[in-house]
């Protein structure tokens, strides 16, 4: 195969990719969750939350594919499977149905999870003088803070 020279070395994609996987891991767990709880929610805010977890996870659906081609054009295979996900995320998966209030609870968390594993990879990229991999960092946290601002603000 064809070596790469992008003026990043080896270690530092590889670092990087490693990070980006985790941080797709995480996205895409928090765009299925948000999803589920867009099917299965309920209550007197049923209208506006289905609505308002709809246009999240249709963000985290797009969200996940900038990331996975960012591990590609960084020299590493992408995860793509539930198994690897499962071992690479700290998010839980819910499988029970969930009072309003409890899902809004856990998409905060969710949220709080992707930005601090986007957070994390800061240093890394900064060091590698990865621009692109710090410019989709910073698109992600503010997207994932604002997120977490709004949804937090439901409950208080
Ligand atoms: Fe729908």
């Amino acid at each position: 195969m064809k070596t790469m020279n992008t003026g990043i070395s080896e270690k530092n994609r590889k670092l990087l990719a490693d990070g980006l996987s985790t941080l797709l891991a995480d996205t895409y767990t928090l765009y299925l969750k948000t999803h589920n709880f867009h099917w299965n929610v309920t209550g007197p805010h049923f209208k506006s939350l289905h609505l308002t977890f709809e246009e999240q996870y249709n963000e985290l659906a797009l969200a996940v594919d900038l990331v996975a081609e960012r591990i590609r054009a960084l020299g590493f295979p992408a995860p793509g499977s539930y198994a690897q996900f499962a071992k690479l995320t700290s998010i839980k998966e819910e499988t029970k149905v969930l009072t309003w209030e409890k899902m809004v609870a856990q998409l905060v968390d969710g949220h709080e999870t992707v930005i601090r594993t986007a957070r994390g990879l800061l240093d890394i990229a900064d060091a590698a003088k990865d621009e692109v991999t710090l410019s989709l960092l910073s698109d992600r946290l503010n997207i994932h803070e604002k997120t977490a601002w709004m949804l937090r603000s439901l409950l208080n």
